[in-house]
Parts: C-alpha cells; sequence; structure tokens
C-alpha cells in the first residue's frame, strides 16, 4: 500500500465514530471513492476563481470533483484538500498518447505524477462520450486507438507503482442500440463487435468502472406526460415490469442503468461496476425545452442524492445492493456552452457562487426540511407558434456576423431580405437579423439547428412579423 492510500485509509477510520455527519461513509467498499462527487466544468466567462470554487466545493461538503481537462491551477489548489480528483484526457490528446510513448509519459507526468498523491487522484477519464453516435469523422478515428491509450496510460500508473487510479472512459447513453426494456438492451451495432468488447476486458481486468452518462431529463422531455415526470424525478406510485427479466422499475434512471448491465452482461462481461459520471436536470431553458425548471432540478438531485447515498444501499433492480458512485452534473450554469438553453442552466450554483436551490448533498435532509420551491410551470410540452429573434441588447457586431452565418446556409434562407423583397424594411440589423434568424431556425430546426447564434438570439411566442412581411415559425 503506497502511502496515499495508508493516509486515506487513517483518514477514514479516524471519520468512523463521526460516520453519521460525514460525507465519508459513504465511500464505496475498497475503491475509496465518494458516491456522490461534482463536475466542475468551465466552460464560462463569468465563473469565480479556481481558488473559490473549492471552497464552494468543500463548502457544499462534497468530496470528490470531476475536471474536464487537467487545470495546472485547479490541481494544485486541489493539493491536500481531502477532495478526491477525477481527470480527464482530452479527446485530442488520445491518438497521440496511443502513438507516441514518450509523449504518453510525459503526459502522465506532468497532468497525474507532478501533483500525486498530495492532489488525491483516483480516476482518469480519456476521453469524453468518445463512442457517440454523433461523433465527427475525426471522432471516430480515435475509437480504434481509445482502448489502447487505456492500456497505456495504466501501464505507466503500474511503473510507477500506482495501484490507486482508475483508468475508465464517460460514455453517453446513445453507446445503446435500445434501451426499453432495460432487458433487450445491446450496444449499438457499430461499436458491439468492435471497440466494447476490448474495453469491457480493460474495465474488467482493471477492476475499473463502466462510466455512463444518464440523464432520464433527456429521454422525459422528448415525450413529456405528468405521470413519467414523476418516474423521471424517482417520485412515482406506479412501477414498471420488465416483460423480459421481471425486474420491477420504480424510476427512469434505474431502467437506463440496468440497460447498460444487460448490454454488459450480452457481451459476457456481467460483473463491470457502474459509475455514473454525469447525470443531473436543468434548472431553465427554452421554450420548447419543457420541465426544465427549478421545482425538476431540485426534486431530481435531492432525490438522486438520497437515493445515491441510502444505508443500506439501494442498486438498481439488476444490481439490488450495490453502490453506484455519481458525479452531479454540475458544479455551475457555464454560460459559453451552445445548444438549446438548457446546456446553459445545468449548475447547482449560478456563475456567481449563489445556489440555485437548497440542497444537502450529503443525503441525509428530508422532503419536509427543505424551504418550499417555486411550483414547475412549463412541464407540458409548448404547444403552438414560436419565433427566433435577436436578443435585447445583442451586440451589434456579432448580430452582424450571425445574421451572415444564417442567410450563407442556402436554400433561400434569406431571399425576403433583399432590397425591395417584403422583409427589406425596416432596413435595420435587428430585424434583418431576427428574420434571418426565425427562417434560419424553421428550416434546419428538424437537423438539430438551435435558437442561439452565439447567445444572441431568443425565443419568442410573440409575432414578431408584420402586415407586408410574415416571419417563418416553428409550430409545436
Ligand atoms: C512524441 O512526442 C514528443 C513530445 O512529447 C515529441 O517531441 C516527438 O516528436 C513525438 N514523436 C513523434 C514521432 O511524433
Ligand atoms: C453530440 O451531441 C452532444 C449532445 O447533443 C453534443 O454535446 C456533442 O457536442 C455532439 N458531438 C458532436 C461531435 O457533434
Ligand atoms: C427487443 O428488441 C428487438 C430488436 O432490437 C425487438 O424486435 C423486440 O421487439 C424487442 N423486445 C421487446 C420486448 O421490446
Ligand atoms: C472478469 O474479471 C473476473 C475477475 O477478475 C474474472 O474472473 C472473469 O473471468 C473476467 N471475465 C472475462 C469475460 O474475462
Ligand atoms: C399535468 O400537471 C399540470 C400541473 O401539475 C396540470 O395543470 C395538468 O392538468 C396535468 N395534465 C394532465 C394530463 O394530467
Ligand atoms: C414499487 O416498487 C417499490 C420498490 O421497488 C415498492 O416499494 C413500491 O411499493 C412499489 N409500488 C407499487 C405501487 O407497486
Ligand atoms: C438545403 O440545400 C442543400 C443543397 O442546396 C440541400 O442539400 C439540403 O438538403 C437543403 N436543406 C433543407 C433543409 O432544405
Amino acid at each position: 500500500m503506497g502511502s496515499a492510500a495508508a493516509a486515506a485509509a487513517a483518514f477514514r477510520f479516524l471519520l468512523l465514530p463521526l460516520a453519521v455527519v460525514s460525507p465519508y461513509i459513504a465511500l464505496v467498499r475498497g475503491a475509496d471513492i465518494p458516491a456522490i462527487g461534482i463536475n466542475y466544468g468551465q466552460l464560462g466567462d463569468d465563473l469565480p476563481s479556481p481558488y473559490r470554487s473549492i471552497e464552494l466545493i468543500k463548502s457544499m461538503q462534497v468530496t470528490s470533483v470531476k475536471l474536464y481537462d487537467p487545470n495546472p491551477e485547479v490541481m494544485r489548489l486541489l493539493a491536500g484538500s481531502k477532495i478526491y480528483v477525477t481527470v480527464m484526457v482530452p479527446n485530442q490528446e488520445i491518438v497521440n498518447i496511443n502513438t507516441n510513448h514518450s509523449l504518453a509519459v510525459r503526459w502522465v507526468q506532468d497532468n497525474v505524477l507532478a501533483y500525486y498523491p498530495q492532489t488525491m487522484i483516483r480516476l482518469i477519464m480519456v476521453g469524453n462520450e468518445i463512442l457517440s453516435h454523433n461523433a465527427s469523422a475525426e471522432d471516430m478515428q480515435i475509437w480504434n486507438h481509445l482502448v489502447p491509450a487505456m492500456y497505456k496510460i495504466k501501464n505507466i500508473l503500474r511503473a510507477n507503482n500506482i495501484q490507486n487510479i482508475k483508468v475508465g472512459t464517460p460514455l453517453a447513453m446513445d453507446i445503446l442500440q435500445t434501451t426499453s426494456p432495460p432487458s433487450n438492451a445491446t450496444f449499438r451495432r457499430d461499436v458491439a463487435l468492435t471497440v466494447m468488447p476490448q474495453l469491457l476486458r480493460f474495465l474488467n481486468s482493471t477492476k475499473s468502472y463502466f462510466f455512463i452518462d444518464a440523464y432520464p431529463y433527456f429521454p422525459w422531455s422528448a415525450n413529456p406526460t405528468n405521470a413519467s415526470l414523476d418516474y423521471a424525478l424517482f417520485k412515482s406510485q406506479r412501477n414498471y415490469t420488465d416483460p423480459g427479466s421481471g425486474l420491477v422499475y420504480s424510476n427512469f434512471l434505474d431502467e437506463m442503468l440496468d440497460s447498460v448491465i444487460f448490454a454488459m452482461t450480452k457481451l459476457g462481461y456481467p460483473d463491470i461496476r457502474l459509475f455514473i459520471s454525469e447525470t443531473g436536470w436543468p434548472h431553465g431553458g427554452d421554450i420548447d425545452q419543457p420541465g426544465a425548471n427549478i421545482y425538476n432540478a431540485a426534486i431530481y438531485n435531492r432525490n438522486l442524492v438520497r437515493r445515491m447515498t441510502a444505508k443500506p444501499p439501494i442498486g438498481t433492480p439488476a444490481r439490488p445492493g450495490v453502490v453506484i458512485p455519481t458525479f452531479i452534473f454540475s458544479l455551475y450554469d457555464e454560460n459559453q456552452k451552445d445548444g438549446p438553453g438548457t446546456e446553459r442552466h445545468w449548475g447547482l450554483l449560478h456563475s456567481d457562487g449563489r445556489p440555485v436551490f437548497d440542497i444537502d448533498l450529503t443525503g441525509s435532509r428530508a422532503d419536509s426540511e427543505y424551504r418550499a420551491l417555486p411550483e414547475g410551470h412549463n412541464n407540458e410540452a409548448y404547444k403552438g407558434k414560436i419565433w427566433c429573434i435577436a436578443a435585447r441588447g445583442a451586440d451589434m457586431r456579432g448580430l452582424g456576423r450571425e445574421l451572415r452565418y444564417a442567410c450563407n446556409q442556402g436554400n433561400g434562407t434569406c431571399d425576403a431580405l433583399a432590397p425591395g423583397k417584403e422583409c427589406y424594411e425596416p432596413v435595420s440589423l435587428i430585424w434583418h437579423a431576427s428574420y434571418a434568424f426565425s427562417s434560419y431556425w424553421k428550416q434546419f430546426r428538424s437537423q438539430g439547428a438551435t435558437c442561439y447564434f452565439n447567445g444572441l438570439a431568443v425565443q419568442t411566442t410573440r409575432n414578431p412579423g408584420s402586415e407586408s412581411c410574415k416571419f417563418p415559425s416553428v409550430t409545436l
């Protein structure tokens, strides 16, 4: 046992008498990972400093943090903090790490050994959702290098006599071909016979975890009903029996987790432990995104934490009684994430560090001990027309750039804005940009385009057009 492991063991021993109030009680046996951790994403230009962020994390009684890159300042500040640390190998480093041994050694040296053991690094994530279905051609190139790079890193750690750092890779639910019912789940055909067997062999033989990003919010919001909202928020009165296995489910998350277990079992690996590398619920979003509100976000995260820290552990129907360590997404709202509005509203904290809602991350507080929450108001899908217009106060330079972008996608998006055409007047940047955004969004929404335009656009249900110029709208 290395000195760090010994220190950690001693630390746990000292804390045992305090178990009732300590988050350390939730440590997974033999794995040194607290049951609840937090994702510390930094895609915001208005976030507190790393120093203040770590103070905030401590004040939330969180003892495990996952980083999306090995930020040197954060890694240094975490030294001596008693916080377990998970670092990530950026996607674009994976090929280099596999093909260039000296680079791999150097990566581990610079980003792990330089801080270890004072910084309590316990997990290394190789890439982020690298096997996702919508991956770019460049990402797909990386697939073949993923597992070999994981072996490289593990071997370099071993060569340095480090046994207590696990190596894994977080995957998204789109790794599965089907998820319903869970017993019918299989991995996607394009990975099931290639990279997945390699990955499972690595995880099994190194006693690592299968890391999954699992968000009940997404399947629920694609088909939002009141009954299934309760099922997604862990407060369903109804249970669902999987006809294939006979197992009884009371919430969406368990179905997602067991789907992974059934898919792994079909490839011959029934015993690899699960780890939720991301989960959460957005507290805000756009008009076309139901259920993204503070009420649901608070209830989801509170119920999640209580469930994942329960003693004895609850586990899932396929694996009762087993702890599934979980990283909540996310510490902050991150204003530089693009995509739909929810993307910028996953935080437990606002970007200035204020909590979005009360939450006890040790899982010991009962519902009745929380202050009342504002009711969720948008739990049903909006029905009607929506337009996408320039946001109030949008920066004019940026607006010009986004207007050109929207009009340059072809397909006549901006034909009506040409001189003499019905929407040319009034000749203002706001008017033209708003028309172009609405037109572009209507045309490309079905292909995943969002009403974002680098933060310069917002959705509206008020018809922005005029008598002579009709703005294209999205009809829900
Ligand atoms: C391997 O990486 C090192 C940097 O760590 C670099 O100096 C060297 O040129 C690389 N070798 C190849 C073949 O790319
Ligand atoms: C795939 O989709 C996810 C979620 O919509 C997004 O975060 C990610 O950036 C996408 N990846 C690529 C390569 O487009
Ligand atoms: C299981 O999946 C297969 C195809 O993936 C499908 O044909 C079958 O109906 C599914 N079974 C159930 C019970 O849904
Ligand atoms: C997985 O690991 C266990 C324990 O090390 C081992 O007994 C089992 O044979 C492995 N499974 C496979 C399919 O290699
Ligand atoms: C769903 O819940 C909302 C608010 O709680 C309520 O107004 C609405 O009538 C419910 N819809 C159905 C179909 O029960
Ligand atoms: C649903 O399942 C849970 C636990 O599996 C059980 O406690 C509860 O009584 C069940 N509810 C119903 C309505 O069967
Ligand atoms: C836009 O036009 C291009 C070619 O001009 C075509 O391939 C594409 O399918 C069109 N898209 C839509 C949404 O009409």
